[in-house]
Parts: structure tokens; sequence; C-alpha cells
């Protein structure tokens, strides 16, 4: 029965909380498979509108079982402020699961992402600050902190010793801070436990189970296709697989398993941090999409910069994730543009490249080679069905189908949970 993944296509904010919210009240289990609180997703319920970081948008759907799975890294205290903020304003957040193998962001992970990003100057990510990099990369090393690892107080002392041995080394006499005390982490974490307890699970087999049963599980990806730490435009990306096969990795659910996968992408670019954008705009248009698409980010509050859409980035990101089916959002952000040009391929010092380089430098020098389509000036906000969209708009989101390597199965044409137009079902 139907596991469904749903990933971002281009560098996020592509609206993956409201696609995940459209099909809420259908599915059984939300699962964050990757990333952590770096997340944000805005998610619009009537006049309600909801900012999620670390929390699965699932959660706002009264049926389902969130999961935060095994891939994530957890800012505890942001877990406990998230959880209460929802409750706060009538949410029931007793369902959610967290796998007892996800790692844990703790104050040390926090403080090295920021000084590692002031000692990068000019070379910066711009990072989201919150510690992402650091819990990853400790991970990697084997010196993370499981969520596990707090229900044993000795367990827990020992890997917070080993962890900050060397960190202690590297705060005091590379970056003139000061250590930080294994007591201060400790208690601070075992503060947590009994809250905990009971949402600790092995959410792997509680995953299988529910698929067995023939149940609809549907994994959300954090960030996107070319923030993805393989895949990406490395080194200017998160430090996670956003990409469909992270949902596997991520979740302890087998590749085959998996029945779909849904790639949600912006009928424009934008971009948070540093790093290259072959599409960016620097003039009036790209203030235009700014500000009539909002383009501020959820997390850091950062104006995203913006540009033209990119099919071969699309074309990718349908390569990669193997999309089965594109949700096109924010179609009506375009509306009132006369004339609305699309990456079609790429010039690099002369060659013409129709796919995304894999060489970095040449992507970096990567200009756009541009299609221009006609625009459309009519309200498309209250489109409810494919033929309410002026022909313009259609052929528009029809020339993207053609260039993109997928279906676009859905299309945004607001903020709202019912500002959509469905042509394929998604489920
Ligand atoms: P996510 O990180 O992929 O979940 O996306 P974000 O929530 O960070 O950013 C997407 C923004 O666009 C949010 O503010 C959404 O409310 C908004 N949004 C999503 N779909 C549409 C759409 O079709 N039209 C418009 N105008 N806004 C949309
Ligand atoms: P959603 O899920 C957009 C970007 C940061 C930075 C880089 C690395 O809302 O689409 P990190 O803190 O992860 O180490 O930062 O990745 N970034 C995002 N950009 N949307 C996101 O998430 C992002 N999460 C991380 O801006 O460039
Ligand atoms: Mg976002």
């Amino acid at each position: 029965m139907p596991a469904i993944v749903l990933v971002g296509a281009q560098w996020g904010d592509e609206g993956k909380g409201k696609a995940t919210d459209l099909l809420g009240d259908r599915v059984d289990y939300v699962v964050k498979f990757n990333g952590g609180n770096n997340a944000g997703h805005t998610v619009v319920i009537g006049d309600q509108k909801y900012a999620l970081h670390l929390l699965p948008s699932g959660i706002l759907s009264p049926g389902v079982v969130p999961v935060i799975a095994n891939g994530v890294v957890v800012d505890i205290e942001v877990l406990f402020d998230e959880l209460e903020a929802l409750s706060a304003r009538g949410v029931d957040v007793s369902r959610l699961l967290i796998s007892a193998n996800a790692h844990v962001i703790t104050g040390y992970h926090r403080t090295l992402d920021r000084v590692t990003e002031r000692f990068l100057g000019k070379r910066q990510i711009g990072t989201t600050g919150r510690g992402i990099g650091p819990a990853y990369a400790d991970k990697i090393n084997r010196v993370g902190i499981r969520m596990q690892d707090l229900f044993d107080e000795n367990i827990l002392r020992q890997k917070v010793e080993g962890a900050l041995d060397q960190k202690n080394h590297l705060l005091l006499k590379v970056y003139n801070r000061r250590a930080i005390s294994v007591d201060e982490v400790v208690d601070d974490l075992l503060g947590y436990v009994e809250r905990l307890r009971p949402m600790v699970a092995d959410t792997g087999l509680v995953l299988n189970q529910a698929l067995d049963a023939g149940q609809t599980v549907l994994f959300e990806g954090g960030q996107a296709t070319m923030l993805d730490v393989d895949h990406g435009t490395y080194p200017f990306v998160t430090s996670s697989n956003a990409t469909s096969g992270g949902a596997a990795t991520g979740s302890g659910v087998a590749p085959n398993r998996f029945d779909r996968v849904i790639a949600v992408v912006k009928a424009y670019t934008t971009r948070v941090g540093s790093g290259p954008f072959p599409t960016e705009l620097f003039d009036e248009s790209g203030e235009f999409l700014r500000s009539a698409g909002f383009e501020f980010g959820t997390t850091t509050g950062r104006p995203r910069r913006t540009g033209w859409y990119d099919a071969p980035i699309a074309r990718y990101a349908a390569r990669i994730n193997g999309v089965t089916d594109f949700v096109l959002t924010k179609l009506d952000v375009l509306t009132g543009l006369e004339r609305i040009p699309v990456c079609v391929a790429y010039d690099v010092d002369g060659t013409r490249f129709d796919e995304v380089p894999v060489n970095q430098s040449d992507f970096h020098h990567a200009t756009p080679i541009y299609e221009e389509l006609p625009g459309w000036s009519e309200d498309i906000t209250g489109a409810r069905s494919f033929t309410d969209l002026p022909k313009a708009a259609q052929d528009y989101v029809l020339a993207l189908e053609q260039m993109s390597g997928s279906r676009m199965s859905a299309i945004g044409v607001g903020p709202g949970r019912d500002a959509i137009v469905v042509r394929h079902d998604l489920l």
C-alpha cells in the first residue's frame, strides 16, 4: 500500500508544507526523514497561519501520526517549544513519535555552527545557525548523541564527554570561546527525559508495520534537491540527504516499498544563503518576485534570492528523485508579467549545457539560455480546475511540464489550503 515521498525540487521553500497539508486528511502517517529545525514550512488553514520547523507538517491534520524518523537531528528545546506553541493553539500533538536513533542537537552544535560560519568569512554557507551541520558531522564522526542515549545517564555522560573532548580544545584554542561543561549538557538533556519517554519509539518498525497493514505513509523531505549533501550545489548545501533516497535511509523503510515520488517545484526559483543560482535576478523583476511571492525566510526572516524557472534543475530533480508527479506552486505570483522567461539550458564560457553540469565551477559560470513565454493578467487565485486558468497560464504549465521530465499534477494558485488546481490525483 502507498508509501509516498514528497521532496523539494529546487533550493527549498517550494511549498512542501502546503502540499503535505493538502494530502493530510488521506494519510495515516507523515514522516520527517531528514534535516531539523533549519526547515520552515508555512501552512495556511482558513485564517490561521502556522510556521513549522522541526515538526512534520502532518501534525496539523487531526488523523495523522507525525513521526520524526532516524534521519532527523532534533533540538529538544525547540521540539518542546514548538509542541507547546501548537498545543496552545488547540492542535493535538499527543500522537508524535520520535525515533530512538534520531540524533540530538545540543548547545555546542549551535555554538560551532555560528563560529565556523564566522571563520569561513567570505566563503560562508549562510547556514540557518541551528547547529545542523555540526550535529550531522558528529553523527558521521560517530560521536553523536542519540535519543536512546538519554535514557541511560551513564552512557549519556560518557558520550557527551567523548563529544566534547576535542571540541573544547577547538573552542578554547582555535575559536577563543569558553569550554563547555559536560555536566551542564548532561543535566540539560536529562531534564527532558520524562517528557520524551512516551514519544521515543522504534519508528522504523512502526512504519513498516503500518505499511504491512495497508496504511498510507507520507515521507516529507525538508530542504530540497539542490541543497542535498550529495546531489546539491556542494559545499553550499545542507548536511543531509533531502532527496528521495534519504526517505529510505532516514526512516528504515526500504526503497522497494515506495510507490510514488512527488516533487514540489515553484513556478520560478528562490534560494536562501550562499551558492550558485544561474537564473538569479538582480533587477526589478527579482524585486517583483520577492514582493509578490512574499519571499522572506520562514526560519531566519532573510530575504530570499529570486530568479526565473530553471528547467534543467527541474529535470535534474526528476532524475535524482525518480519523480512521478510535480506539484507546481505559486503560479499566481507570476500574474501581471507580460512575458515570462524560462531557462531551458546554460551557456558555460561558450559551451551549451542542456543538463546541470556536474562540475561545480561550470555551474558557477553558467548563464541561462532563456525562452520567453507569454504571461497573463487575469487573477487566477480562484481557479479550481485547469480550464479555469487563462490560456497563457495553461500554456505556461504545459510548457514547463514538457521541459521538466514529469507531469505537473497539481498547481498552487494561492497560499490557502484550497487554492489548488488538481489535474491528476496525488494518492
Ligand atoms: P516549504 O519550506 O517548502 O514548506 O515552503 P515555505 O513554507 O517555506 O514557503 C512557501 C511559501 O509559499 C509559504 O508562505 C506558503 O504559504 C506559500 N505558498 C505555497 N503555495 C503557494 C501558492 O501556490 N501560491 C502562493 N501565493 N503562495 C503559496
Ligand atoms: P525548507 O525545508 C531553504 C539552506 C540555508 C543554507 C544551507 C545550509 O523550509 O525548504 P543549514 O542550516 O541547513 O546548515 O544551512 O541550506 N537551508 C534552507 N534553505 N529552505 C530550507 O528548508 C533550508 N534549510 C536549509 O539557508 O544556505
Ligand atoms: Mg521553507
